[in-house]
């Protein structure tokens, strides 16, 4: 695979800036921001927290490009009071955490400790005082280091001790959290943790890569009932990356690259949740690979679900590459393209295109963006400012998109920015910001970019 094949520099376009606004969307409208247990928290070792998978992976020496780890971040963990004031300065009604699973059960079929119950508490409290509605990320890749240790995902027990910490969870912030999100890109938990080895805890097996994949999408299936068994009017949803693809060229090779991409991207997680199981076509190309599966698991992952989760970032294009097993093909990188400082492709139609294509190929699901955003490398000026007017950019450009898909009657409900505040982006540690915030990592000082103001205005209803 080579999936992760960037470049570095933003290319900017000269396009026209569509015109949208608020009213454009109906007044019940979510709008929010996300932001991740790992990548913003810290406090790594207070309240009791143990390492995650995460904490190992970065002290790995070369696996994360700056050579830093999570240990501090953006220190959250202590300063959320302030984080969730400028969320609420920034007009949003809504935002998506995820909780840290190693402050929760911190040793083998342990007691949930308390501490970390507590933190959670006081964040969810804290949410809700500024009219702020909670939505919690269950997994969003911070795996506790001793269940690694026993195996991890690929080893089926795990999906037991996620359903104990998904039951401790939503008894204890159940009352407040309605919206709950099982697992937050299970393509990257698989793939880039087990296959490219991108990801912690950095495997390379394809046929490992399935099987975490095929535990993840079990747990998620067996998570919802006791989430509903725990929470009154609950809302229970999954978070997947899913991109759009362009075949290279008309050459049938380069097609049937791009449906193969296309089936372990996207079909081979959304296939199950809406009933049809595993793609056919990738069944058979990568026979060899497939999981260990036990009867009853495929009616597990087709639970019914109260909302799909979309995390679009980037369209992908897809040649033929017999070289390349198992799924023989490769990311092209046109040279043409309007790229984010982190090299990936701005393409609003492509979100458009993904929206239209979920209305057509699954049944009527409600969809909430639960990530869109972009990185790029932004300075203070001398003022002290941030003029991200890339990013800002991209922000008016998608929303112009997320409001061509609602009229063309994809049922969107929601928008969640990625990100509220420049965090620790994985393998790139602290090099990508993706913040409607700047964060100064030395200081912790947090300053609003022009996107940020300019998502506050575009939020805010005219009288
Ligand atoms: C996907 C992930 O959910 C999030 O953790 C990450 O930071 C963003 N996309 C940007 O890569």
């Amino acid at each position: 695979m080579n999936s992760s094949a960037i470049l570095n520099t933003a290319v900017t376009s000269a396009v026209p800036l569509p015109n949208v606004t608020r009213m454009d969307f109906p007044s019940n409208f979510v709008w929010g921001c996300s932001t991740s247990s790992f990548q913003i928290e810290g406090a790594a070792l207070t309240d009791g927290r143990v390492p995650s998978i995460w904490d190992t992976f970065c002290a790995k020496p070369g696996a994360i490009r700056d050579g830093s780890d999570g240990s501090v971040a953006c220190d959250h963990y202590h300063r959320w009071p302030e984080d969730l004031d400028i969320a609420k300065q920034l007009g949003v009604n809504a935002y998506r955490f995820s909780i840290a699973w190693p402050r929760i059960i911190t040793e083998p079929g342990g007691v949930p400790n308390q501490q970390g119950l507590d933190f959670y508490s006081r964040l969810v409290d804290g949410m809700l005082e500024r009219g702020l509605q909670p939505w919690a990320t269950l997994y969003h890749w911070d795996l506790p280091q001793y269940l690694q240790n026993l195996g991890g995902w690929e080893n089926r027990s795990t999906i037991d001790a996620y359903l104990s910490y998904v039951d401790v969870m939503t008894r204890h912030l159940g009352d407040r959290v309605k919206h709950w999100i099982t697992h937050n890109e299970p393509w990257c938990t698989a793939m880039h943790g087990n296959w490219d080895g991108m990801h912690a805890p950095g495997k390379k097996d394809f046929k490992v890569a399935l099987q975490v994949a095929h535990h993840v999408m079990v747990s998620h299936g067996l998570a919802a009932p006791i989430i509903r068994a725990n929470v009154t009017e609950s809302s229970v949803g999954i978070a997947l990356s899913l991109h759009p693809l362009r075949a290279a060229s008309k050459n049938e090779e380069d097609q049937e690259a791009m449906q193969r991409h296309d089936g372990l991207r996207n079909r081979w997680f959304l296939d199950p949740l809406f009933g049809l199981g595993y793609p056919l076509d990738i069944q058979a190309h990568c026979a060899e690979y497939l999981p260990e599966m036990l009867p009853g698991d495929m009616d597990a992952i087709a639970v019914p679900i109260d909302f799909l989760g979309v995390n679009y970032y980037f369209p992908e294009t897809i040649s033929a590459a017999p070289q390349n097993p198992p799924l023989h093909t490769e990311l092209k990188l046109l040279a043409d393209r309007e790229r984010t400082g982190f090299g990936w492709e701005v393409a609003p139609d492509g979100m458009q295109e993904l929206l239209c294509r979920i209305k057509q190929d699954y049944p009527s699901i409600p969809i909430y963006l639960t990530e869109n955003g972009s990185s790029y490398d932004d300075h203070l000026d001398q003022d002290g400012q941030i003029q991200d007017t890339s990013r800002r950019n991209y922000f008016i450009r998608h929303l112009d998109a997320l409001k061509q898909a609602r009229q063309s009657g994809v049922d969107v409900r929601g928008y969640f920015a990625w990100s509220l505040i420049d965090n620790f982006e994985w393998a790139e540690g602290y090099l990508r910001r993706f913040g409607m915030v700047y964060v100064d990592f030395a200081t912790q000082v947090r300053t609003i970019k022009q996107s940020g103001y300019w998502f506050r205005d575009f939020l805010q209803l005219k009288k």
